[in-house]
């Protein structure tokens, strides 16, 4: 299987930081290293400094980013704690979704009452998804609220058996819920924290060996949807100190990572990439757009090393690891935006693809 041409590549979950937390990532230097990663678009999760939860921050935000990516992308808005369902009218149509956070990670958003959550499902009345960080019991709570509002929901980097065995079983009972899964809860297991030390540090944590063979258990299985990175770039410094922050960068390592699985027979060419493209379109109801798409030496095997990578933060947790799958050209609407070396686009040539931008 040596060149193969992938329509309209989608990161779900990305954090691209800039803002106030510029030191750690950018608009720009991200949005590049999604592209270099075979990716043609991004979405931003809210959980930045400031986190998008007014329509004020959201106007700022889309204005920045409007004018510094480099491929197409949407914003999710976020469910605050303080109860901001009040500028979901206002706001429902330019975002690609509303993010819940219900269990701590980076960021100051955490929505830990039951009450508050189905404030928020009621209150969120359009076609957009909601998108969930849920973990271990609290995803009962959530499924609960999809049952009773019926409210698309797509349940973010799901990494345990239980975790998998819950949604399974809400797949088949008919709730309107997907799922992703990140390739660190794949191709990583706590059994790698000892070498990783803070590297292997994220929200959820990494788990066992058997919750790893239950997630691929599922990717055969059809019940995973989507492979979602969770590009969440901190930096070296960040990473190495004594309370290290959650979170590991991934838009450049996940499809060369999925391209060896495939090589490795652990899943089928196609279903990888349904999970990387359609899938995602499907989830977000997007029709993509014409000449968008990806070419990529499926034959061509490398090594990830920090030195190849475009992110800012300039490290990844699978340094090291061989893998396959270069990406030799990206195209958005027709323009080549990535000749297998550099990025062609310019800051500013991405599109918000969910309304328009500011
Ligand atoms: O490890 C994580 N890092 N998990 C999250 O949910 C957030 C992310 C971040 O923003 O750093
Ligand atoms: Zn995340």
């Amino acid at each position: 299987m040596p060149i193969i041409r992938i329509p309209g590549m989608i990161d779900p979950h990305t954090h691209l930081r800039d803002l106030d937390w510029a030191h750690k990532a950018t608009f720009q230097s991200e949005t590049s290293a999604a592209i270099a990663g075979g990716y043609t678009a991004v979405f931003d999760m809210p959980n930045t400094a400031p986190s998008t939860t007014s329509a004020t921050l959201l106007e700022e935000k889309l204005a920045r980013i409007d004018q510094a990516a480099h491929c197409d992308w949407g914003l999710y808005f976020g469910a605050s704690q303080a109860d901001n369902t009040g500028e979901y009218e206002d706001i429902a149509a330019r975002v690609c979704g509303l993010k819940i956070y219900n269990n701590a990670t980076t960021g100051d958003l955490l929505i830990s009452s039951r009450a508050m959550r189905e404030r928020h499902y009621r209150a969120w009345k359009t076609n957009r998804l909601i998108a969930v960080h849920a973990e271990g019991e609290t995803i009962i709570n959530i499924l609960d609220l999809v049952r009773k509002y019926r409210q698309p929901t797509h349940f973010l980097h799901i990494s345990s058996q239980r975790e998998i065995n819950l949604l399974a079983a809400a797949k088949n009972e008919g709730l309107p819920v997907s799922i992703g899964v990140c390739p660190h809860h794949l191709f990583l297991s706590e059994d790698d924290l000892p070498s990783l030390g803070g590297f292997g540090l994220m929200k959820p944590e990494l788990k066992t060996k058997n919750d790893q063979r239950a997630l691929w258990r599922a990717i055969r299985q059809d019940v995973v949807d989507i492979i979602e990175s969770d590009h969440a770039p901190h930096t070296l410094a960040e990473k190495q100190s004594e309370s290290p922050a959650y979170g590991v960068p991934g838009v450049e390592t996940t499809l060369p990572l999925m391209m060896q699985a495939v090589k490795d027979g652990r899943l089928p060419l196609q279903r990888a990439c349904d999970m990387l493209s359609l899938n995602v379109q499907r989830a977000w109801r997007i029709k993509p757009f014409p000449k968008t798409y990806t070419i990529v030496d499926t034959d061509a095997s490398f090594i990830i090393e920090r030195q190849n990578l475009h992110s800012q933060c300039g490290w990844s947790p699978f340094e090291g690891a061989r893998v396959c799958g270069r990406v030799r050209e990206v195209w958005i609407r027709g323009h080549k935006v990535y000749d297998g070396e550099r990025v062609l686009s310019r800051p500013g040539f991405g599109h918000n693809l969910f309304g328009l931008a500011a």
